[in-house]
């Protein structure tokens, strides 16, 4: 019975934790199990909207103040896309792949010193503009 709990925690340990984990001993399984619920929490790709409005002030001279203007008379209107919409455009901008309006050099500029997690924070942020 008790092989049976240790099991059934290691294997939701490992569904959580995903890959990095896989091939933690299950003797292990409960050790595993808090280290996962910290990674979870780590690893979480949900952004902080208060930081990403800090960053957004970069932003916010083409895009509006509340991202409601079509930047340089070219981008789409920003404000209340989806968080994973922004991140995937911001992620497309920063390796130099997203040109969608033939202004793309001038975004990879704005994102090129940004990291995962400012972008994160910045598509939660945009997310939340009406
Ligand atoms: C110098 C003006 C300028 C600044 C500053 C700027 N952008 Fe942009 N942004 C643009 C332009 C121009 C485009 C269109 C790029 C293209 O051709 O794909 C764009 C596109 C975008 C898009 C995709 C919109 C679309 O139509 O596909 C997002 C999202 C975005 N910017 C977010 C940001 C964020 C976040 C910041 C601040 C870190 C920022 N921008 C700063 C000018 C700017």
């Amino acid at each position: 019975m008790k092989k049976v709990l240790l099991a059934t925690i290691f294997a939701g340990a490992v569904a959580f934790a995903g890959e990095a984990n896989a091939t933690a001993p299950a003797a292990d399984a409960n050790a595993t199990a808090a280290k996962a619920d910290t990674n979870a929490t780590a690893t979480a790709t949900k952004g902080d909207a208060a930081a990403g409005k800090i960053k957004f002030a970069a932003c916010a001279g083409c895009h509006g103040q509340k991202g409601e203007r079509k930047a340089l008379g070219k981008s789409e209107v920003i404000a209340g896309w989806d968080a994973a919409k922004v991140e995937e455009a911001l992620k497309g901008y920063k390796t130099g792949k997203r040109n969608k309006h033939g202004m793309g050099a001038t975004m990879k500029a704005q994102t090129a010193a940004l990291s995962d997690a400012d972008i994160a924070n910045l598509a939660a942020y945009i997310s939340t503009l009406k």
